[in-house]
């Protein structure tokens, strides 16, 4: 069984406890959640389901589940932020604040006493991947033991959920840099936010995702979603390829070899459609976007 699945059934995200103590700060931090809320902090992390690992890319993504389900039943925007965005992960890499459910997420871990917690972490082998990313960041050595890990954890956690500030701790999993295209990225709207947040579950051409699937997870109608990924593409610079098999992140330098040469591709058969119809040379044309492009950018 998978370690994300363990942690859903048994482990650190189980489906009832740890909703119940994610009500609990909720309650603490902003009063009732209303019932659609409520339903979101039951189903957040379903998305674990199947997850080799917890804080692998796939596990990252795992709000997009939890966030595509609440959409389809509420129809509503707020809801499906409120979990996409309770990964702090996410919200950075959407260049935007975590939702209200991350910092009641995080607040929960106090409700949490070690006998119960480390049991579940241990049993379902996610403590061993939590320790080991701590231990690689530098900040608690395999060495000590699990209830000072434990402790260290509680802390840092109930902080960001007290404090409400992504930046309040350091991000703990230095392992990864965020991937280009999204950190060149600003000023998108809601929308392309949340077909960029769709795509990028889907890294490398065997993840690809149907245009329809990720149409109902983002939240729009196929055609309007069309639209969104060749603006992200040819507006904001996002990599995004696609296939038979629909729509993914390039990540092998081969798929970002072919997903760059089929752009390339494209540029030259419309420089070749000017130099028809300005009756020039291909090469004249190129030198002349050249200079166009290089004036542009003083
Ligand atoms: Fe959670």
């Amino acid at each position: 069984m998978k370690k994300g699945t363990k942690s859903i059934l048994f482990g650190v995200h189980q489906f009832i406890w740890h909703p119940v103590t994610v009500l609990i700060a909720w309650w603490k931090l902003y009063g009732r959640p209303s019932w659609k809320e409520l339903v979101c902090i039951i189903v957040h992390d379903w998305g674990y389901w199947g997850c080799e690992n917890m804080d692998d890319e796939k596990g990252e993504c795992h709000p997009v589940y939890g966030a595509a389900l609440v959409f389809r039943i509420f129809d509503d925007h707020y809801m499906h932020d409120l979990i996409l965005l309770h990964s702090r992960h996410f919200a950075r890499r959407l260049k935007t604040e975590p939702s209200k459910l991350c910092w009641a997420d995080k607040l929960s871990i106090l409700y949490e006493p070690w006998w119960l917690y480390l049991p579940r972490a241990w049993a379902s082998g996610e403590l061993f991947e939590y320790r080991e990313i701590a231990a690689n960041a530098g900040f608690i050595p395999l060495t000590a033991s699990h209830r000072a890990w434990y402790a260290w954890i509680q802390d840092r956690l109930s902080t960001l959920g007290r404090e409400k500030r992504a930046d309040v701790v350091a991000y703990v999993n230095p392992r990864r840099q965020m991937p280009d295209q999204i950190q060149i990225n600003f000023d998108l709207t809601g929308e392309e936010s949340r077909v960029l947040a769709a795509v990028s579950a889907h890294r490398g051409r065997e993840n690809a995702v149907l245009g329809g699937v990720l149409a109902a997870v983002a939240g729009v109608d196929y055609k309007r979603l069309r639209e969104v990924i060749a603006h992200l593409v040819n507006n904001h610079g996002c990599l995004i390829a696609s296939c038979p098999r629909g729509y993914f992140i390039p990540v092998t330098v081969p798929e970002i070899a072919e997903a760059t040469r089929s752009l390339r591709h494209r540029g030259i058969m419309i420089l070749m459609r000017a130099s028809r119809l300005q009756k020039a040379s291909l090469e004249d044309i190129f030198n002349q976007a050249r200079m166009e492009f290089g004036e542009g950018e003083e």
